[in-house]
């Protein structure tokens, strides 16, 4: 799009539980304050913004993501870098294997459902991906509204996990991968990682939302491990429904940005043989805090 033409932002909703398609926005072009609030405001509304048809370089991607404020470094990836091209900010998700090294992370597996890098004292509040290469199936992101998930909880187990703080495990990855540099973890109760309360409230919005992170070694705090493996496992089968989720199929030049203090994504496995490459950003947030 040329300079100085108006940017006309439109949201059309996914029509699934969360998500929405934003049309008429160039990413390659720095958003003037106008087109970026009406960008965030559908970011806060849908929980994930859909973008299609983008042609960025990591510079253009980066400027996009700042936007939303400062960029986490990415967390070290499988193959032991923490950088791609200089840029400290990009993580790289793709099974390609480049002279025997894999070139990032997650591979062609599954990867199951989680919040990125809850682990940490201060999540980030987004994350973006940009799909640079894209296998013909499989390979799809799922999406899952946490705040529907909370809404339809059995009231008992609601007021339960009011009071409660999950342990948010730092040592394996979402792909089930082992981070460089950790033990695996045997006692769920002595696991690493952050703690978070169960319910915060979502700083923008001001709702309250559930907070999971992943379900591989959390625990929930101050529990008996089998009290907490027993309270986690019904609450992951009630989140783990499709009414809570929409299914995003991957284009070449689609960016998709989401809010992960109320979402949860996973991702379909696909043919190894074939390419899948994205770029990820990660926006810094703060501390959550129990509603
Ligand atoms: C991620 O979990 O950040 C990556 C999801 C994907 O590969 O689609």
């Amino acid at each position: 799009m040329p300079e100085g033409v108006e940017q006309i932002v439109t949201a059309v909703p996914t029509g699934a539980a969360l998500g929405a398609v934003i049309e008429g926005v160039d990413l390659s072009r720095p958003l003037d304050d106008e087109t970026f609030a009406a960008v965030h405001a559908a970011w806060i509304e849908h929980g994930v913004v859909v973008f299609r048809g983008q042609t960025l370089t990591d510079a253009d991607f980066v400027a996009f993501s700042s936007r939303f404020g400062k960029l986490d470094h990415a967390p070290i990836m499988e193959n032991g870098q923490t950088m791609v091209d200089g840029v400290p900010e990009l993580y790289v998700i793709s099974n390609i294997v480049r002279d025997g090294k894999p070139i990032g992370s997650l591979g062609a597996g599954e990867a199951s459902w989680h919040t990125d890098m809850s682990y940490e004292e201060r999540p980030p509040k987004a994350s973006a991906l940009y799909a640079l290469e894209i296998p013909p199936e499989g390979g799809d992101t799922c999406f899952l509204n946490m705040y529907a998930a909370l809404e339809a909880l059995p009231e008992d187990l609601r007021r339960r996990l009011e009071a409660a703080s999950v342990r948010h495990d730092s040592s394996v990855n979402s792909g089930g991968y082992l981070r460089a540099g950790f033990d695996e973890v045997v006692d769920v109760s002595e696991a690493p990682g952050a703690s978070h309360p169960a319910v915060p409230l979502h700083p923008e919005s001001g709702r309250p939302v559930l907070y999971l992170g992943r379900r591989l070694n959390s625990y929930v705090e101050g529990m008996k491990v089998g009290e907490s493996e027993a309270l986690l496992d019904e609450l992951w089968a009630h989140v783990e429904q499709e009414r809570f989720t929409y299914r995003h199929r991957w284009q070449v030049g689609d960016v998709v940005l989401w809010d992960n203090r109320c979402t949860m994504h996973r991702r379909d496995p696909f043919d190894a043989s074939t390419r899948r490459r994205l770029h990820r950003t990660q926006i810094q947030g703060e501390r959550p805090r129990a509603a």
